[in-house]
């Protein structure tokens, strides 16, 4: 089987690269590496001994799409090339809905125009907005709150569109809740631009020494001890959960969506001390108020992936700090 993966030298891209490589899948990265670099795919050969072919291209690059699916004979698409930042969302929102709606629908004309119909998409917990309650079912009622989320629910309508109008498409929409950790051989993991949005990244910078503070935003949620709580996914369960998607593809089961998390939530707090027991360091922070926007609490239930995809996360919090210390130490200013 050959796989296109867009977006596949991403943070989550370049883990599920290393799965479907190691699984014997052929595969073939398109990327325009606006917010990764290609030392990842450099990294992923090494881990797997295997080469991933890569195409420098933007995914609304007709041209350059048409050709590869027409030379390349792919059998399904893993598609996360997208714009991920929230708060940016907010600031550029024709950006955001240009780069991820603008490119899916590139994709799938090109796709539609080969006759390849399998797809798996990265959606996002955010669909979701703020739960009347925990956990998270997927039959849930939908509500983001920012243009990022937005995206994400958008191209999940029009996906629902596209399969109305042609059921032969097959389409697993997958939505990642917190996604954490790193390969555990250390070479490839998160490396974000700039200062982290995101508890973990910013947690692992304060214990390498690259910040010097945590600011834990709000300590009066109504949890357990106050601070926000979420499911934390590793990136390595993660990518697995996308071999388990495309092998569901093949039974034809439509378009279906699926919680990709544990299960389990930690608060900030909880994540902070682990962190700490698997660094042996300190990460120093401040209690300050509530981030815009932010919920209290967060987590899937992660039953219908069980039973549909035969997929649960085996890694915990001890193995998702263990992974990002690990990455964040050998690699302090990450593939630099
Ligand atoms: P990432 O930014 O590390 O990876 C996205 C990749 O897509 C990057 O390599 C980037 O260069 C590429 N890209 C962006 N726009 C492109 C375009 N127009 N053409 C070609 N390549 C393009 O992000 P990630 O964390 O690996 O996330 C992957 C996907 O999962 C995204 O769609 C994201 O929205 C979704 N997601 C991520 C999280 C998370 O917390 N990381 C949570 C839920 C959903
Ligand atoms: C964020 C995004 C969400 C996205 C998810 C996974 C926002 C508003 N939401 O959610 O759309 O799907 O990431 O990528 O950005 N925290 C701190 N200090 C920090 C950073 C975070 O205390 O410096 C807290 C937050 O308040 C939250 C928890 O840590 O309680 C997790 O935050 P984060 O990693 O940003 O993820 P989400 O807020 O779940």
């Amino acid at each position: 089987m050959h796989i296109l993966v867009t977006g596949g030298a991403g943070y989550i891209g370049s883990h599920t690269c290393v799965e479907l490589l190691a699984a014997g899948y052929q595969v073939t990265v398109i990327d325009n590496l606006s917010n990764s670099k290609q030392a990842a795919l450099r990294r992923v050969s090494e881990i797997t001994g295997r080469e991933p072919d890569f195409v420098r291209a933007d995914l609304r690059d007709r041209m350059t799409l048409d050709a590869l699916f027409r030379d390349r004979g792919f059998d399904a698409v893993v598609h996360f090339a997208g714009r991920k930042a929230v708060g940016e969302s907010v600031q550029i929102p024709l950006e955001y809905y240009e780069n991820n709606v603008g490119g899916t629908l590139a994709l799938c004309k090109a796709m539609a125009k080969v006759g390849i119909r399998k797809l798996v998409f990265s959606s996002s917990a955010t669909v979701y907005g703020d739960p009347a309650s925990v956990p998270i079912r997927e039959d849930f009622p939908t509500c983001p709150t920012n243009p990022y989320g937005r995206s994400k629910l958008f191209i999940e309508e029009i996906l629902h569109d596209l399969y109305r109008s042609d059921d032969t498409w097959n389409i697993a929409l997958l939505r990642y809740f917190n996604p954490v950790g790193a390969h555990r051989s250390g070479r490839i993991g998160e490396d974000p631009n700039g200062v982290p949005n995101n508890l973990m990244p910013f947690i692992a910078q304060v214990a390498v020494g690259k910040r010097s503070r945590l600011r834990v935003f709000g300590d009066d949620y109504d949890t357990s001890d106050g601070t926000g709580v979420r499911d934390y996914i590793h990136v390595t369960d993660l990518a697995k959960g996308h071999l388990k998607a495309l092998e569901r593809l093949s039974a034809n089961p439509g378009i279906v969506p699926y919680n990709l998390g544990t299960g389990r939530g930690y608060s900030v707090l909880e994540m902070v001390r682990a962190f700490e027991r698997a660094s042996g360091r300190s990460v120093p922070f401040d209690i300050v108020g509530r981030r815009p926007g932010d919920i209290a609490i967060c987590y899937a239930d992660p039953g219908l992936a069980s039973a549909e995809l035969d997929w649960t996360a085996d890694l915990g919090i001890e193995e998702m700090v263990r992974d990002t210390w690990r990455w964040q130490s050998q690699n302090p200013d990450g593939y630099e």
